[in-house]
């Protein structure tokens, strides 16, 4: 086979033969890498700033590289920049540009540092400033499930296990567990932060380097809470990436499953939430169809980002220590998890913020399915009955009002006598949705007055996050 001819390698004084075009092809990173370049240049400058400061770059030669450095941020941000596949990732081009910019001086950025140390610190970087930005979407969301708990205050929903009736609740009570699913994954993106928040660079290709460098001073300037403590680990550990990616992936299981049951909730066969219409999609053939999308996509998209753990972790297991190549297919798994979570979260906050109850087709379910079958148990256990014959009690009773089509309120005294010999009027109180749900205690439950603190801490928690 005729032999395609290839480009001067950047390196390449011991190479005989040039780079084949085919492996240019097969092996560049820029197409999708060129997403690292902001944080390679700031990379670049705090490690021109320290060689400086070391000894290993003049003043003048460290402005200069300083200055072309911002120049090339300039020309890729304004579309000025000319990428190509024979200058592989995105480090050998800004480090080209420079030193087409500034010969030798140029040549001299490279000088204590590898690729290998130099992509982990820029994806420390990026996934560092994207936990930022995804925490502040997060953030958004949990606001904007407070306002609806705040707008539906006392709202009585039935609650659901099983998808079968169960206990009613407060629809602000279902839409605050909605906070604490996020905020658990702003917790674990919080933790996870910290395990990438350490600063890679010094730790060379793999050994480190013999030359007199300050890592420290790196780490200053980048704002890196800890060195990277052994070279080999440093320049390979994706840790960062395997749990970020996981992080995100766990908040958009949460975010598939609150897609799912409000797609059932605005069902007309539920008709308990309408969504707003600017986030609806008709249909081609159907002029009445008013379909829920955009959570179905939500829903949907998780499974990339499920996926994306899988491929890193696969892409990791069994790699032997260190650098080895097979680290740049972490890239586009996690720069996809980043940017459909962000997606998802986008469309997710506004579409919260949008969306009303019908309270009067709430209302209407609420007196089907012995909703207060519990409550009524409880307030017989209370009265001394053992639980399980309490229980049994009840489960005749619902049996009853099933065969007679009728709500528990609506059988007589003297069914309830045959069931429950100390059965008296008071327990009536027990019945009904609103007073199961007002009869409520215990912390954490849907009780008004604990949903109405929970409220108001969480009020407290989102408005103090955004100060911060
Ligand atoms: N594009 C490479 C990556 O993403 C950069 C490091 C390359 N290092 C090397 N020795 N080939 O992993």
């Amino acid at each position: 086979m005729a032999q395609s001819t290839g480009s001067q390698k950047a390196w390449g004084g011991v190479f005989r033969e040039p780079t084949d075009k085919r492996v240019e092809a097969f092996s560049q990173s820029v197409s999708f890498d060129k997403r690292l370049a902001d944080d390679d240049i700031d990379a670049s400058i705090a490690h021109a700033k320290m060689l400086v400061a070391c000894g290993l770059l003049t003043v003048p030669e460290a402005d200069a590289i300083v200055a072309g450095l911002e120049e090339i941020r300039v020309d890729i941000a304004a579309g000025r920049f000319e990428f190509t596949a024979a200058k592989e990732d995105i480090h050998l081009h800004i480090e080209s540009a420079l030193t087409a910019k500034l010969g030798d001086t140029g040549r001299k950025l490279h000088t204590a540092r590898s690729r290998n140390d130099q992509v982990a610190t820029d994806l420390r970087l990026y996934c560092r400033r994207a936990i930022d930005r995804l925490d502040r979407g997060l953030i958004e969301l949990q606001r904007a499930f407070l306002g609806l708990a705040i707008r539906e205050q006392g709202l009585v929903i039935p609650g659901y296990t099983h998808l079968r009736r169960a206990q009613p609740v407060l629809a602000s009570h279902q839409l605050l567990a909605w906070c604490e699913k996020f905020a658990r994954d702003r917790e674990r993106l919080a933790d996870c932060r910290k395990r990438t928040n350490i600063l890679p660079l010094g730790s060379g290709a793999m050994a480190g380097t013999s030359l007199p460098i300050d890592r420290e001073h790196v780490q200053q300037s980048l704002g890196f809470e800890g060195l990277a403590a052994n070279s080999l680990d440093g320049a390979s550990d994706r840790d960062f990436v395997c749990e970020l990616a996981f992080v995100l992936s766990l908040a958009a299981v949460h975010l598939s499953q609150w897609a799912e049951e409000w797609i059932l909730w605005s069902t007309e066969e539920f008709g308990f939430l309408r969504l707003p219409e600017g986030f609806c999609t008709g249909s081609s053939i159907m002029p009445q169809k008013i379909n829920p999308d955009v959570l179905e996509l939500v829903r949907g998209k998780s499974a990339r980002m499920i996926g994306n753990v899988q491929s890193l972790l696969v892409l990791m297991k069994g790699l032997p220590t260190a650098y080895n190549r097979d680290l740049q297919e972490d890239k586009e798994a996690i720069f996809d998890s980043i940017d459909t979570l962000e997606a998802m979260l986008g469309v997710a906050a506004p579409l919260v913020a949008g969306t009303k109850f019908d309270h009067t087709r709430v209302a209407a379910t609420l007196e089907r399915g012995h909703l207060d079958a519990t409550s009524l148990m409880e307030a017989i256990i209370a009265e001394g009955v053992p639980q399980r014959l309490a229980h049994e009690a009840v489960g005749h009773l619902v049996r009853l009002a099933m065969t007679r089509n009728v709500s528990l309120a609506e059988l007589s005294d003297e069914e309830f006598c045959r069931e429950y010999a100390g059965w008296n009027g008071s327990l009536r109180s027990a019945l009904g949705a609103s007073r199961a749900v007002e009869r409520m205690v215990s912390f954490g439950s849907t009780a008004p007055a604990l949903v109405a603190d929970q409220m108001a801490v969480w009020q407290r928690r989102l408005d103090s996050a955004s100060e911060a």
